[in-house]
Protein backbone atom coordinates (compact mmCIF):
# COMPACT_ATOMS: atom_id res chain seq x y z
CA UNK A 1 0.00 0.00 0.00
CA UNK A 2 1.13 3.41 -1.12
CA UNK A 3 -0.38 5.92 1.86
CA UNK A 4 -0.28 9.60 0.96
CA UNK A 5 0.34 11.42 4.62
CA UNK A 6 -1.53 15.00 5.13
CA UNK A 7 -1.62 17.38 8.02
CA UNK A 8 -2.70 20.69 8.52
CA UNK A 9 -4.62 21.93 5.86
CA UNK A 10 -5.82 25.24 8.15
CA UNK A 11 -8.41 25.83 5.70
CA UNK A 12 -5.76 26.75 2.77
CA UNK A 13 -7.52 25.48 -0.36
CA UNK A 14 -4.74 26.39 -2.70
CA UNK A 15 -2.77 24.24 -1.10
CA UNK A 16 -4.99 21.55 -0.52
CA UNK A 17 -5.87 21.41 -4.41
CA UNK A 18 -2.11 21.30 -5.41
CA UNK A 19 -1.35 18.62 -3.27
CA UNK A 20 -4.09 16.34 -4.00
CA UNK A 21 -3.01 17.06 -7.35
CA UNK A 22 0.79 15.96 -6.46
CA UNK A 23 -0.42 12.73 -4.56
CA UNK A 24 -2.55 11.47 -7.61
CA UNK A 25 0.66 11.94 -9.95
CA UNK A 26 2.44 10.03 -7.01
CA UNK A 27 -0.41 7.28 -7.30
CA UNK A 28 -1.12 6.52 -4.02
CA UNK A 29 -3.46 4.14 -3.28
CA UNK A 30 -4.81 5.40 1.01
CA UNK A 31 -4.93 8.96 2.18
CA UNK A 32 -4.14 9.55 5.72
CA UNK A 33 -5.07 12.64 7.27
CA UNK A 34 -3.26 13.63 10.43
CA UNK A 35 -5.88 16.57 11.57
CA UNK A 36 -6.61 20.64 11.49
CA UNK A 37 -8.40 20.86 8.16
CA UNK A 38 -9.55 24.28 9.61
CA UNK A 39 -8.13 27.35 11.38
CA UNK A 40 -6.14 29.92 10.04
CA UNK A 41 -7.20 29.69 6.32
CA UNK A 42 -10.47 31.47 4.47
CA UNK A 43 -11.67 27.94 3.09
CA UNK A 44 -12.68 25.92 6.36
CA UNK A 45 -15.80 24.23 4.23
CA UNK A 46 -14.42 23.86 1.19
CA UNK A 47 -11.77 22.18 2.43
CA UNK A 48 -13.84 19.80 4.47
CA UNK A 49 -16.24 18.72 1.98
CA UNK A 50 -12.83 18.06 0.09
CA UNK A 51 -11.45 15.83 2.60
CA UNK A 52 -14.29 13.97 2.79
CA UNK A 53 -14.24 13.22 -0.91
CA UNK A 54 -10.31 12.26 -0.28
CA UNK A 55 -10.28 9.62 2.76
CA UNK A 56 -12.16 8.87 5.79
CA UNK A 57 -8.93 8.08 7.64
CA UNK A 58 -9.05 11.53 9.54
CA UNK A 59 -7.98 12.41 13.33
CA UNK A 60 -8.96 15.34 14.95
CA UNK A 61 -6.47 18.35 15.24
CA UNK A 62 -6.69 20.93 18.17
CA UNK A 63 -8.22 23.73 15.63
CA UNK A 64 -10.78 21.28 14.13
CA UNK A 65 -11.75 20.51 18.01
CA UNK A 66 -11.18 24.04 18.85
CA UNK A 67 -13.82 25.67 16.30
CA UNK A 68 -16.40 23.15 17.55
CA UNK A 69 -16.20 24.15 21.24
CA UNK A 70 -14.64 20.52 22.39
CA UNK A 71 -11.16 22.11 23.54
CA UNK A 72 -10.02 24.83 25.07
CA UNK A 73 -9.36 27.81 23.12
CA UNK A 74 -7.89 30.28 25.56
CA UNK A 75 -4.51 28.61 25.57
CA UNK A 76 -4.27 29.64 22.07
CA UNK A 77 -2.33 32.71 20.51
CA UNK A 78 -4.42 35.22 19.60
CA UNK A 79 -4.25 35.40 15.30
CA UNK A 80 -4.83 31.88 16.42
CA UNK A 81 -8.07 31.83 18.45
CA UNK A 82 -9.41 34.94 16.38
CA UNK A 83 -9.23 32.89 13.56
CA UNK A 84 -10.93 29.86 14.96
CA UNK A 85 -13.78 32.38 16.55
CA UNK A 86 -13.97 33.77 12.67
CA UNK A 87 -14.04 29.93 11.40
CA UNK A 88 -16.93 29.16 13.92
CA UNK A 89 -18.61 31.22 12.61
CA UNK A 90 -18.31 30.48 8.77
CA UNK A 91 -18.85 26.49 9.73
CA UNK A 92 -21.95 24.79 8.15
CA UNK A 93 -24.14 22.39 10.29
CA UNK A 94 -23.06 19.46 8.15
CA UNK A 95 -19.42 20.66 8.72
CA UNK A 96 -19.25 21.04 12.52
CA UNK A 97 -20.88 17.39 13.10
CA UNK A 98 -18.52 15.96 10.96
CA UNK A 99 -15.89 18.03 13.20
CA UNK A 100 -17.19 16.92 16.47
CA UNK A 101 -17.18 13.40 15.33
CA UNK A 102 -13.33 12.72 14.43
CA UNK A 103 -11.75 10.84 16.96
CA UNK A 104 -7.99 12.07 18.53
CA UNK A 105 -6.21 8.71 17.22
CA UNK A 106 -6.16 5.74 14.65
CA UNK A 107 -4.07 2.68 14.38
CA UNK A 108 -3.67 0.18 11.87
CA UNK A 109 -1.51 -2.93 12.91
CA UNK A 110 2.29 -1.05 14.33
CA UNK A 111 1.17 2.01 12.96
CA UNK A 112 -0.05 5.21 14.96
CA UNK A 113 -2.07 7.95 13.45
CA UNK A 114 -2.34 11.30 15.42
CA UNK A 115 -2.08 14.96 15.49
CA UNK A 116 0.00 15.45 18.46
CA UNK A 117 1.47 12.81 20.06
CA UNK A 118 0.28 9.26 20.70
CA UNK A 119 0.51 10.01 24.49
CA UNK A 120 -2.39 11.84 25.45
CA UNK A 121 -3.43 13.32 22.48
CA UNK A 122 -5.84 15.35 24.00
CA UNK A 123 -3.53 17.22 25.85
CA UNK A 124 -1.84 18.85 22.18
CA UNK A 125 1.48 18.84 22.93
CA UNK A 126 4.43 19.66 20.93
CA UNK A 127 7.13 16.91 20.60
CA UNK A 128 10.20 19.61 19.51
CA UNK A 129 12.96 18.36 22.27
CA UNK A 130 14.73 15.40 23.08
CA UNK A 131 12.75 14.97 26.42
CA UNK A 132 9.41 15.43 25.04
CA UNK A 133 10.55 12.62 21.93
CA UNK A 134 11.65 10.21 24.38
CA UNK A 135 8.34 10.87 26.25
CA UNK A 136 6.15 10.39 23.21
CA UNK A 137 8.08 6.84 22.23
CA UNK A 138 7.40 5.81 25.67
CA UNK A 139 3.80 5.76 24.79
CA UNK A 140 4.29 4.73 21.60
CA UNK A 141 2.53 0.89 21.38
CA UNK A 142 3.77 0.20 17.80
CA UNK A 143 6.57 0.53 15.77
CA UNK A 144 5.66 4.11 13.92
CA UNK A 145 3.52 6.90 14.25
CA UNK A 146 2.78 9.52 11.85
CA UNK A 147 2.01 13.19 13.08
CA UNK A 148 1.79 16.79 12.67
CA UNK A 149 0.46 19.66 14.36
CA UNK A 150 4.41 21.50 15.17
CA UNK A 151 3.78 22.28 11.34
CA UNK A 152 7.39 20.84 10.86
CA UNK A 153 8.84 18.12 9.43
CA UNK A 154 10.95 15.72 11.17
CA UNK A 155 11.85 11.50 11.55
CA UNK A 156 13.32 10.91 14.74
CA UNK A 157 14.52 7.28 14.96
CA UNK A 158 14.90 5.42 18.51
CA UNK A 159 16.77 2.02 18.76
CA UNK A 160 15.72 -0.14 21.57
CA UNK A 161 17.05 1.61 24.81
CA UNK A 162 19.46 4.18 22.95
CA UNK A 163 18.82 7.62 23.02
CA UNK A 164 16.65 9.53 20.05
CA UNK A 165 18.00 10.36 16.78
CA UNK A 166 17.02 12.43 14.04
CA UNK A 167 17.24 11.60 10.76
CA UNK A 168 19.02 14.06 8.65
CA UNK A 169 16.79 14.12 5.64
CA UNK A 170 13.60 13.62 4.75
CA UNK A 171 13.85 10.87 3.77
CA UNK A 172 14.09 7.08 5.06
CA UNK A 173 14.39 3.31 4.32
CA UNK A 174 12.62 2.48 7.99
CA UNK A 175 14.41 -0.42 9.80
CA UNK A 176 12.62 -3.36 10.99
CA UNK A 177 13.51 -3.55 15.13
CA UNK A 178 13.88 1.08 15.12
CA UNK A 179 11.06 2.72 15.86
CA UNK A 180 10.12 6.17 14.06
CA UNK A 181 8.24 8.90 15.03
CA UNK A 182 7.43 10.98 11.31
CA UNK A 183 5.81 14.63 11.29
CA UNK A 184 4.66 14.99 7.88
CA UNK A 185 5.04 18.61 8.10
CA UNK A 186 1.99 21.30 6.90
CA UNK A 187 0.48 21.36 3.67
CA UNK A 188 -1.61 24.68 4.33
CA UNK A 189 0.69 26.80 7.00
CA UNK A 190 4.51 25.38 6.74
CA UNK A 191 6.30 26.30 9.46
CA UNK A 192 10.19 25.42 8.20
CA UNK A 193 11.50 28.21 6.39
CA UNK A 194 9.82 26.74 2.90
CA UNK A 195 6.35 28.32 1.62
CA UNK A 196 5.61 25.24 -0.23
CA UNK A 197 2.78 22.88 0.72
CA UNK A 198 4.65 20.04 2.58
CA UNK A 199 2.87 16.05 2.47
CA UNK A 200 4.45 12.74 3.01
CA UNK A 201 4.91 9.18 0.66
CA UNK A 202 4.98 6.00 2.57
CA UNK A 203 5.60 3.03 0.84
CA UNK A 204 4.63 0.31 3.34
CA UNK A 205 5.87 -2.63 0.99
CA UNK A 206 9.49 -0.91 0.65
CA UNK A 207 9.48 0.64 3.96
CA UNK A 208 10.12 3.84 2.27
CA UNK A 209 8.96 7.40 3.59
CA UNK A 210 9.54 10.81 1.79
CA UNK A 211 8.41 14.10 2.36
CA UNK A 212 7.85 15.96 -0.63
CA UNK A 213 6.99 19.78 -1.37
CA UNK A 214 4.25 20.85 -3.48
CA UNK A 215 4.44 24.93 -4.61
CA UNK A 216 0.77 26.43 -4.69
CA UNK A 217 -0.66 29.99 -5.22
CA UNK A 218 0.29 31.68 -2.12
CA UNK A 219 -0.70 34.96 -3.09
CA UNK A 220 -4.70 33.77 -4.06
CA UNK A 221 -4.49 32.14 -0.38
CA UNK A 222 -3.38 35.43 1.15
CA UNK A 223 -5.45 37.61 -0.38
CA UNK A 224 -8.31 35.43 0.60
CA UNK A 225 -7.12 35.87 4.03
CA UNK A 226 -7.03 39.42 3.93
CA UNK A 227 -10.35 40.17 2.52
CA UNK A 228 -12.01 37.71 5.22
CA UNK A 229 -10.84 40.18 7.67
CA UNK A 230 -8.78 37.70 9.31
CA UNK A 231 -4.92 38.95 10.81
CA UNK A 232 -2.68 40.09 8.01
CA UNK A 233 -0.16 38.43 9.68
CA UNK A 234 -1.81 35.24 8.85
CA UNK A 235 -1.46 35.94 5.09
CA UNK A 236 2.21 37.02 5.80
CA UNK A 237 3.57 34.34 7.20
CA UNK A 238 2.49 31.87 4.52
CA UNK A 239 5.16 32.94 1.74
CA UNK A 240 7.77 32.85 4.54
CA UNK A 241 6.97 30.06 5.67
CA UNK A 242 7.22 30.79 9.18
FE1 LIG B 1 -1.93 23.00 12.98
Amino acid sequence: MKWALLSDVHGNLEAFQAVIEDLRKEKAERVAFLGDVVGYGANPNDCLSLLEGLTDWVVAGNHDYGSVGLTDIDVFNPSARSAILWTRDQLLPESRNYLRRLPLKRQIGETTFVHASPNRPEEWNYILTFPEAEEAFRFLTGGLAFMGHSHRPSILAKDKDSEVQVVPHQEAVLNPGIRYLINVGSVGQPRDGHPQAAYGLYDEEEKKYRLKRVGYDVAAAQEKIIKAGLPRFLAQRLSRGI
